[in-house]
C-alpha cells in the first residue's frame, strides 16, 4: 500500500524576518511542488530517497545525532511507526529549487507529514501541519510556522505568530518572476543574524517593525482593488528595510536592480543572505522582466499563485 501528497513552495510576499517578532506577513503558494510517497515495507527501517541524497536508518534513533537535511522525514516517520510493526520507504520528487527560499523544506515537511500519516490513519489538515511544523523545528528551531501554513492551505494569506492565518479573498492575477542567486543561504544562521541585529539596535529594530506592519496593512487594501502599482512600490519599500536589517549582499541588490527596471518593484524572498529574489510582474511587463534577467545572466522564472496547497492522492 501507498500514499501518496505533494505540496507547493512558497514566496513571501512581505514581512520575513519581522514576522518573527510577531508583526504580520503576506505569503502565496507558488505552482511548483514537492511530491512525497511513503509505503509500508516488512523490514523495520526507514529509508528515504530524494534528489539530494539518501538516509537510510533504524527506528529510534536520537533526531540531534542525525545530519542530514532529509532529517525532518525521519522525524515523521519515527514518530508515525512507534506504535506499528512496520518500516517505512518514502521518496521525495521535486520542482522547486532547494534551499533558496522557495519553501523546499516546508513543503517537504508538509507533503511528509501528510504522506506518512495518511499511511496510516486519516488526519485533517490541521493536524498534519502541525506535525509539520514539528518536523520544520529539527533543521530550524525557530521557525515562525508562516511556510508550512502556506504549503498546507496555498492561495495568498496574512499571517501572524499569534493569530494564525487569515487567507486573502481577492485573487490578484500577478506573476511572480524568481531569479536564483545560485547562493545557498541557511535559513537558521540569517535568522540568528537578524536577532543579532535586534539586539544592537533595538529601537531602530522596533521602528522597523512599525513601519512593516503600516506597511503590510497599506498592502492588504491594496489587494482588495488589485492595485499592482501600489504593491510595486511596497515591494520596493520592503526591500530597504530588509537592506537596513542586513540580509542582503551586492548580488542580490544588482538583481533587484536588474528585476526592477521593467517589473513593478522586485525585493528578496524569504531568509535572504543568497536565496531567489522576486519581480512582481502582470502581462504588461512580464516577458521583459524575463529578458532582463537573461541578458544579465541570471537564472529566472515566472510562478502564478496555487490556490489548491496540500494534495493526497
Ligand atoms: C523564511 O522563509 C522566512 C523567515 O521569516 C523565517 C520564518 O518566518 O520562520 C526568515
Amino acid at each position: 500500500m501507498k500514499s501518496k501528497a505533494s505540496a507547493p513552495g512558497k514566496v513571501i510576499l512581505f514581512g520575513e524576518h519581522f514576522v518573527v517578532y510577531g508583526v504580520k506577513a503576506i505569503l502565496c503558494a507558488i505552482d511548483k511542488r514537492i511530491t512525497v510517497t511513503a509505503e509500508k515495507t516488512k523490514e523495520r527501517k526507514i529509508s528515504i530517497k530524494s534528489n539530494i541524497g539518501k538516509l537510510e536508518l533504524e527506528p529510534n534513533k536520537l533526531i540531534s545525532e542525525i545530519n542530514s537535511p532529509l532529517k525532518p522525514f525521519y522525524y515523521l516517520a519515527d514518530k508515525i511507526i512507534k506504535n506499528y510493526e512496520t518500516g517505512i520507504k518514502i521518496t521525495v520528487e521535486s520542482d522547486i529549487p532547494l534551499g533558496v527560499g522557495l519553501g523546499s523544506s516546508s513543503a517537504c515537511c508538509v507533503a511528509g507529514a501528510a504522506a506518512i500519516s495518511r499511511l496510516f490513519s486519516y488526519a485533517t489538515k490541521e493536524e498534519i501541519l502541525k506535525l509539520a511544523i514539528e518536523a520544520e523545528k529539527t533543521i530550524f528551531e525557530n521557525t515562525s510556522g508562516a511556510d508550512c501554513t502556506v504549503c498546507t492551505y496555498g492561495g495568498i494569506m496574512e499571517y501572524d505568530k499569534k493569530n494564525g492565518f487569515t487567507k486573502i479573498k481577492s485573487k490578484p492575477n500577478f506573476h511572480l518572476v524568481i531569479a536564483n542567486s545560485n547562493i545557498e543561504h541557511s535559513t537558521e544562521t540569517i535568522v540568528a543574524g537578524v536577532r543579532e541585529f535586534k539586539e544592537n539596535n533595538e529601537e531602530e529594530f522596533s521602528r522597523l517593525c512599525k513601519e512593516e506592519s503600516k506597511l503590510i496593512e497599506d498592502v492588504l487594501n491594496e489587494l482588495k482593488t488589485n492595485n499592482i502599482i501600489e504593491i510595486g512600490k511596497k515591494v520596493i519599500q520592503n526591500q530597504e528595510y530588509l537592506e537596513k536589517i542586513g540580509i542582503s549582499n551586492n548580488k542580490l541588490k544588482e538583481m533587484v536592480k536588474i528585476g526592477h527596471s521593467e517589473s513593478f518593484g522586485a525585493k528578496i524572498t524569504g531568509a535572504g543572505g543568497g536565496g531567489c529574489i522576486f519581480a512582481l510582474t502582470d502581462d504588461s511587463n512580464l516577458n521583459n522582466t524575463i529578458k532582463q534577467f537573461k541578458n544579465n545572466k541570471y537564472d529566472c522564472f515566472a510562478v502564478k499563485i496555487d490556490f489548491k496547497g496540500l494534495d493526497t492522492f
